[in-house]
């Protein structure tokens, strides 16, 4: 941690209210008690190789692995080398053989109001039909494929027929600019880009074709764009460029149902999910097959206590790791049924989340805190105007969750009956890390608790000594481990192994451990922050306001967010003579929505002389923060120009 970073250990909770699983829900749950969390999980740690060959027993492999954890290379684990497998063959193919043929596997809500159901084999014949389409067109194994798409069941099928022909997905969220596609496009050299003509946004309709042939203009890789017709009956106005992009009706209409399911070494790559670091460039987090896929099966099989006649909702979108796993691959490779959700909670009311639980009779809810501070504030009659009481178990993920909202969800939503799993992770960790388990774990509100099987996770200083508080560390590699950043082997490095002399994977979270060895998760260490669970470097904005030849300097910060956990706030210095006025803080505005995407806007842009500095030049970003916060600030002394501070406070406080 640098002297600039957030304070994580004067944050340090003092909640100690504690909630055992609820009697009936522990009953019926695969782990039941916290003797066998506690005995599994040291078992997993004496022998990790062990226990997840003993996972991956439960997959469908072509070939079996030789070796099920390789070091040498570290930090380049390798896991299940020398096997082969395909995930969506596990999927899928491996649902049909174990008798959930005609199991509900998507129950699609879109969000005007349509709904569509596919079956395992439903599925399964789309994603081949889709497998088949993209191979005619020339795409094959290691060819790397960018989807933006809305939430439709075509962007789960587009998906999974890539994973089965072994070729790279690259999901980019469809709250991103044109730029950002440009960005991850040209990063991964994608050759094709799969993309609708719109999608449904708070009863608007989001011309989705349109920001793709922007952000294609001059980009030579891509020969190939794909548009699915959301449009119904007719196409959302959009322009088809002839020889370069087909309709996803036509070229998939008349495809066999059967595709040869490309077989994938277990290290070969599965998909990019590019995310925000501490420089101005997103990163393309790379998981790879055998890895992730056995990761993804256990966490989602534990952490939410799946039963077969479960009906399960993330409320992510695919766009996120969240959606990747827990949408997706988790729950498909355990046989779950999983509705999934085009558009916005507050479409066409405030109730749409309670309908949509009522309406397919939810039992497992996975949201984000951000999702639950909007509610509370909305009001309780919202949720108490529908039928919940098939509700049996709740998540969280995403950002830390306050104990305050942590009670709502309890009480209003799960009617203090459903154990809640707050889970903590992240898109390099390919799964959670840190949970309860629903039938097992005592939950205390705000709290992760403790780690998942196989994860040893440890709360260091900058020294590498354990504390109570401080940087949380994992110790051991875990298969769902990211592999690298895309093209960029030294920044995976530096980034996440530099500290502690590569003898910990360093996620660049602060945690405290209490007394219980519960993990509470503190929020960034680094210049990484997360506005509505959404992750976003300080640096890409500061980046972007430089572009524009008004700007001297810029410095971001998160400051807490009564909705969205954290908002940003950016202090700019303006060139010599330029003025300050709302115009320019409006064209900043813009420079943001297009370069990034409009959930990027700060809260606020000031504009001031100067930004408090070091004498060796190094902005204080933690000044800046206490300011923000209202904090005394001590001796500010050592300040290359102290009296900058006061004149910041008072413009940041002014009415
Ligand atoms: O700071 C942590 C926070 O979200 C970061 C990871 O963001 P991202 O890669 O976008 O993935 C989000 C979904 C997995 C983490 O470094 N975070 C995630 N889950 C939690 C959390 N913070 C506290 N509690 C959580 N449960």
């Amino acid at each position: 941690m640098s002297d600039d970073s957030p304070e994580v250990f004067e944050s340090v909770s003092h909640e100690n209210r504690t909630f055992p699983p609820d009697a009936t829900f522990a009953e019926h749950a695969r782990i039941a008690s916290m003797e066998a969390y506690e005995a599994e999980y040291r078992r997993s740690l004496a022998d990790p190789e062990a226990y997840w060959a003993e996972v991956a027993e439960n997959l469908k492999w072509y070939r079996r692995w030789d070796r099920v954890l390789n070091e040498e290379e570290k930090p380049f684990f390798k896991w299940f080398e020398g096997a082969q497998t395909n995930l969506a063959a596990n999927c899928l193919d491996r649902n049909l053989e174990n008798g959930n043929r005609n199991k509900a596997a998507l129950l699609w809500e879109g969000e005007p109001g349509d709904d569509r159901v596919l079956t395992y084999f439903d599925l399964y014949r789309e994603v081949n039909r889709c497998a088949n389409a993209l191979r005619q067109l020339g795409i094959g194994k290691g060819d790397r494929v960018a989807l933006y798409l809305p939430m439709i069941p075509e962007l789960a099928i587009a998906t999974l027929a890539c994973a089965r022909i072994g070729a790279i997905h690259t999901v980019i969220f469809a709250g991103f600019s044109a730029n950002s596609i440009r960005d991850r496009v040209l990063d991964c050299e994608a050759r094709c880009v799969i993309t609708s003509d719109g999608g449904w946004r708070r009863g608007q309709v989001l011309g989705l074709k349109d920001i793709v042939d922007e952000a294609l203009d001059g980009v030579e890789s891509v020969s190939e764009v794909v548009v699915v017709q959301r449009g119904r009956p007719e196409p959302f106005p959009c322009t088809m460029r002839e020889g370069r992009d087909h309709w996803y009706h036509e070229i998939v209409r008349s495809q066999p149902i059967h595709c040869e399911p490309e077989r994938l070494d277990a290290e070969d790559m599965l998909f990019l999910l590019y995310t925000s670091g501490t420089t101005g460039k997103p990163k393309g987090i790379i998981h790879t097959q055998a890895g992730y896929m056995v990761y993804a099966y256990q966490t989602t099989k534990y952490i939410f206590d799946l039963q077969p006649e479960d009906v399960y909702w993330c409320t992510a979108d695919i766009g996120w790791i969240t959606g990747h796993t827990y949408i997706l691959y988790g729950p498909l490779l355990n046989g779950a049924t999983a509705v999934m959700y085009e558009g916005a909670p507050n479409a066409p009311d405030n109730g749409r989340f309670w309908d949509i639980v009522q309406k397919y009779g939810v039992s497992i809810f996975y949201t984000a805190p951000t999702a639950i501070r909007a509610f509370m504030k909305w009001g309780d009659h919202w949720p108490n105007g529908y039928d919940l009481s098939t509700l049996r178990l709740l998540g969280t993920v995403g950002e830390p969750i306050n104990p305050e909202a942590w009670m709502w969800y309890h009480e209003v939503i799960g009617k203090s009956r459903c154990p809640i799993v707050d889970t903590w992770w992240q898109t390099e960790t390919g799964g959670v890390l840190i949970s309860p388990l629903p039938g097992a774990t005592p939950t205390k509100p705000g709290s992760a608790t403790r780690p998942f099987f196989g994860v040893d996770a440890a709360i260091l200083n900058e020294e590498g000594g354990e504390e109570r508080a401080g940087i949380l560390a994992i110790r051991k590699p875990w298969p769902g481990i990211l592999r690298g950043i895309y093209g960029d082997p030294q920044r995976f490095k530096d980034t996440y192994w530099c500290k502690w002399g590569g003898a910990y994977y360093f996620p660049g979270d602060g945690a405290r451990i209490d007394e219980d060895s519960y993990v509470w998760i503190l929020g960034r260490v680094d210049d990484v922050v997360n506005v509505s669970g959404h992750r976003i470097g300080t640096a890409e904005l500061e980046s972007v306001f430089i572009e524009n030849t008004k700007v001297a300097e810029s410095a971001v910060i998160g400051v807490p967010h009564e909705i969205k956990g954290q908002g940003l706030v950016a202090f700019v210095t303006l060139k010599e003579g330029v003025e300050a006025t709302d115009e320019l803080n409006r064209e900043l505005r813009e420079m943001v929505a297009s370069d990034i995407g409009k959930f990027a806007l700060p809260e606020r842009i000031l504009f001031s002389s100067d930004l408090p500095k070091t004498r060796s030049g190094k902005i204080m970003r933690r000044l800046l923060r206490d300011i923000a916060e209202g904090k005394e600030l001590g001796n500010v002394t050592t300040l290359a120009d102290p009296s900058i501070v006061e004149e910041l406070q008072q413009k940041y406080w002014a009415k």
